[in-house]
């Protein structure tokens, strides 16, 4: 699950129509996942059957997208030729997997991603064929998977190191905030399930902003920004935590205190 997460259902505001419509079809036979499932492929075409196992029990095939969602091709029809129709080799210029129109085919859904992705030197050296890295190089292209500080700073060091000379230090810096990130995350947890138990969730709603700009300048890989935002968005959820910490034992050792199971229940 990521960092920064904040989409929580299929159909909700960070995705586009596309995804409802993906899951809303999920009753038909899916013609694609039908046929490259088949395990005889894990002897005739182990690569191909690779592929099948990548993308299944993946974030992508619990919410409902299929092969067809990035490959294009016709998902009804059991037969290969016409099943095939329009799905184009990684090679080809207009294959929606070649690798300069994966962040538009990821960002058809992935709409908020996208838009940020572009304004980012990465897109921009992507595009210029320099060796920028597009969304599968971070995320896989079939288990999309959000990652934690550790597998992050393997897939940035392969570009990023001293030997390329190309921002060497960018490694820790990202490490850095991704481990602030995870640090807050678990911090905004505790604390919004406090104050929505007090009922003052308006309390969390600034570090709820907070954290949307961080996710949102993430992918702009301006990290300039992103440093000063994740520091900050730490410290002040750390003081939101130790606050309500404060409360939760004052109220436990209070007059009449909440340690009787009668008086909590009349408290609530
Ligand atoms: C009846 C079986 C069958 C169906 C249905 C089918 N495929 Fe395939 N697919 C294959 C086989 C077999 C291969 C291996 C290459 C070949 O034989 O053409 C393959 C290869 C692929 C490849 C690799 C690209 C390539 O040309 O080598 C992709 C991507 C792919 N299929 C996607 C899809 C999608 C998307 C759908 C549904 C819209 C789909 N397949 C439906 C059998 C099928
Ligand atoms: C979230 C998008 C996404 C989904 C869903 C997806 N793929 Fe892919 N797939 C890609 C991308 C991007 C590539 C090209 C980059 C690469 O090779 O890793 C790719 C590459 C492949 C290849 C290798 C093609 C070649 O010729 O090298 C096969 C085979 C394949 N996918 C099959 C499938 C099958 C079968 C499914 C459904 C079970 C599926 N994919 C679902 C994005 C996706
Ligand atoms: C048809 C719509 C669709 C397409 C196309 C698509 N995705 Fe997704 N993606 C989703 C949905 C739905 C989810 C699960 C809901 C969520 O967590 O955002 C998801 C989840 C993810 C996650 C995990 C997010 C998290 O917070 O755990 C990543 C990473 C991701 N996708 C990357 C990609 C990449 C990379 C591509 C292109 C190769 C891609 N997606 C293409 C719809 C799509
Ligand atoms: C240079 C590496 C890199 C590239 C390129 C990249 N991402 Fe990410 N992405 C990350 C990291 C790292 C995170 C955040 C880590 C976390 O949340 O655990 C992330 C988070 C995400 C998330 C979950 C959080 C959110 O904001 O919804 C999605 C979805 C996602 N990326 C999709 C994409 C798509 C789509 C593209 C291409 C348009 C892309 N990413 C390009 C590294 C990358
Ligand atoms: C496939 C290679 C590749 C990978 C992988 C990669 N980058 Fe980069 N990155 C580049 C290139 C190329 C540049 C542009 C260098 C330049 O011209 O200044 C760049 C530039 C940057 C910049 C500077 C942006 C700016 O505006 O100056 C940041 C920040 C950055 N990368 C962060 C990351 C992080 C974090 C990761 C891992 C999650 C990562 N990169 C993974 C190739 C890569």
């Amino acid at each position: 699950m990521g960092l920064f997460k904040h989409v929580t259902s299929v159909c909700s505001a960070g995705l586009l129509m596309a995804v409802c419509l993906a899951s809303s079809r999920a009753a038909e036979v899916d013609q694609c996942v039908q046929c490259h499932q088949d395990p005889a492929f894990r002897v005739q075409n182990k690569k191909l059957f690779d592929y099948f196992l990548q993308w299944k029990g993946s974030v992508h095939d619990e919410a409902g997208v299929s092969c067809d969602d990035c490959h294009g091709g016709d998902p009804s029809a059991p037969e290969k030729g016409k099943a095939h129709e329009g799905v184009l080799r990684p090679t080809d210029e207009k294959s929606r997997v070649f690798f300069q129109n994966i962040p538009k085919t990821c960002g058809e859904c992935h709409a908020e991603v996208y838009g940020n992705f572009v304004q980012s030197r990465h897109y921009q050296v992507l595009m210029d064929k320099e060796g920028g890295p597009n969304c599968v190089t971070c995320h896989g292209s079939l288990n999309s998977e959000v990652f934690l500080s550790k597998p992050v700073v393997k897939t940035c060091s392969e570009c990023h190191n001293a030997e390329s000379g190309n921002h060497p230090e960018i490694v820790e810096l990202a490490e850095r905030i991704l481990h602030r990130m995870n640090v807050a995350g678990m911090y905004r947890k505790w604390t919004t399930l406090h104050y929505e138990a007090a009922g003052q969730p308006e309390v969390m709603k600034p570090t709820d902003k907070l954290y949307g700009e961080i996710a949102k300048s993430w992918h702009q890989f301006d990290f300039q920004e992103t440093d000063r935002d994740s520091e900050a968005l730490m410290l002040e959820l750390r003081s939101l935590y130790n606050a309500a910490r404060r409360e939760e034992r004052a109220k436990a050792s209070g007059p009449g205190g909440a340690k009787s199971p009668a008086k909590k229940t009349a408290d609530k």
